[in-house]
């Protein structure tokens, strides 16, 4: 079954706003020695509660952690599954230029609904944007119908 065409699941624009606000508290929380590019992830689950995650970087770089993931695996391994949108934020990459990585994509393609949305902003961003999964990862891979 495709949803593409479906529109996005809509947050309040308060609720977006508490999102970017708890993904740039996130940041804080990053540990980025190596790229010095701090980043935060906030994921609003069906009960209306935060969980924040951070990018975390290792000496050996391709175990780095990004935040969006850091997110996710917090919160399924609290026992959440239901999550309705995902915020992540960058102190800089001006213009809204963030946006999760390709592995991030997949991992966000496997909890989230197609038509979630992603909001992505920074420091410099007036105005965030915000994308479904499904436009950040069309004909994602799945096991649904196996
Ligand atoms: N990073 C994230 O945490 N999320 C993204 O969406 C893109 C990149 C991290 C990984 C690495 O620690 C740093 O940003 C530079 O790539």
């Amino acid at each position: 079954m495709s949803f593409n065409n479906r529109a996005a699941i809509e947050i309040s624009p308060s609720q977006a706003e508490a999102l970017l606000v708890a993904a740039q508290e996130a940041s804080q929380y990053a540990y980025a020695p190596y790229s010095d590019f701090p980043v935060g992830a906030a994921l609003l689950l069906e009960d209306g509660s935060i969980v924040m995650g951070a990018n975390i970087e290792n000496a050996s770089f391709g175990l780095t952690l990004c935040a969006e993931r850091c997110a996710i695996t917090k919160a399924v391994s609290s026992g959440n599954r239901h999550f309705i949108a995902l915020a992540v934020w960058a102190a800089k990459r001006p213009n809204g230029a963030i946006t999760p990585c390709g592995a991030c994509r997949q991992v966000l393609a496997e909890f989230l609904n197609p038509n979630a949305c992603i909001i992505m902003s920074d420091a410099q961003s007036a105005t965030p944007r915000t994308v479904t999964i499904a436009t950040l990862l069309p004909d994602s891979f799945t096991f649904q119908g196996e």
